[in-house]
């Protein structure tokens, strides 16, 4: 495994031609040697994706897609993009299984069939995990992670392209980070749930309020490749503070 930290940027149904010009100093930091382990992927709309490649393509930044249908290439899906239309366009990553997704409907098994055929378009997964906060409060954190590791990875072989990026629901733009020993469990379940399925060791990111301010704490936390940034990577300033704060 390389000792990469993932920095995803996840600008959700936010964000207009306009708002592509802050990221020249974000650009320019990426190409820094002391920033080189930082792998800063943006997920844009899908409306901005061919301008953020372009943008970014004299750069270590990548780009990815919110979200895909599970038909991998075409088909009569009114209002959905398909995993070779991603690819087509250059993105190399896609999130799968984000909880705006699984709370409008999307079930396991879908997110199941949309990572097979991410895969087979060779994108690479971010595979999103985690607990509402009455699952929380239930205490079946552990078998919903269990339950969300076993159906949405059932039957994938090859996992080197796979990320998972463990988003406590409740913490998910509420300001609301888990405490450091709760944060410290989840992460320790959930790599022994995926250490029974292969024996790479895939990174693990957290995501949910992660902001310039709380990323101090949340860096020292070992076992987390990374972070899953919402609307704080809104603001290419305090996107920028929370890859130094991280890597310095
Ligand atoms: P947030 O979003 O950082 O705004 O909480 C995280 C996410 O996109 O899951």
């Amino acid at each position: 495994m390389t000792n990469n930290i993932y920095f995803i940027a996840n600008w959700k149904m936010y964000g207009g031609t306009s708002s592509l010009s802050n990221l020249n100093k974000l650009i320019n930091l990426s190409k820094l040697k002391k920033y080189s382990k930082a792998k800063i992927i943006y997920f844009p709309p899908f409306t901005l994706i061919h301008n953020f490649i372009n943008k970014v393509k004299r750069s270590k930044i990548s780009v990815g897609g919110q979200n895909c249908h599970h038909v991998k290439n075409y088909g009569s899906f009114t209002g959905s993009i398909s995993p070779k239309m991603l690819k087509d366009l250059g993105c190399k990553y896609v999130i799968l299984g984000h909880s705006e997704n699984r709370t409008a409907g999307e079930t396991n098994d879908d997110i199941n069939k949309k990572i097979k055929s991410a895969l087979n378009k060779n994108l690479k997964i971010i595979f999103c995990i985690g607990e509402t906060l009455l699952e929380k409060r239930n205490k079946i954190t552990h078998s919903v992670l269990k339950k969300q590791i076993n159906h949405g990875l059932k039957g994938i072989k090859n996992f080197r392209n796979i990320l998972i990026a463990y988003e406590p629901v409740w913490s998910i733009g509420t300001g609301i980070i888990p405490k450091e020993n709760e944060l410290n469990l989840n992460i320790a379940k959930i790599r022994k749930l995926i250490s029974k399925k292969t024996k790479i060791k895939l990174p693990i990111l957290y995501g949910g309020s992660v902001n310039d301010k709380n990323i101090n704490n949340l860096k020292n936390i070992s076992g987390i490749k990374g972070f899953l940034v919402g609307s704080a990577s809104q603001k290419t300033k305090k996107f920028i503070d929370i890859i130094k704060k991280t890597i310095n």
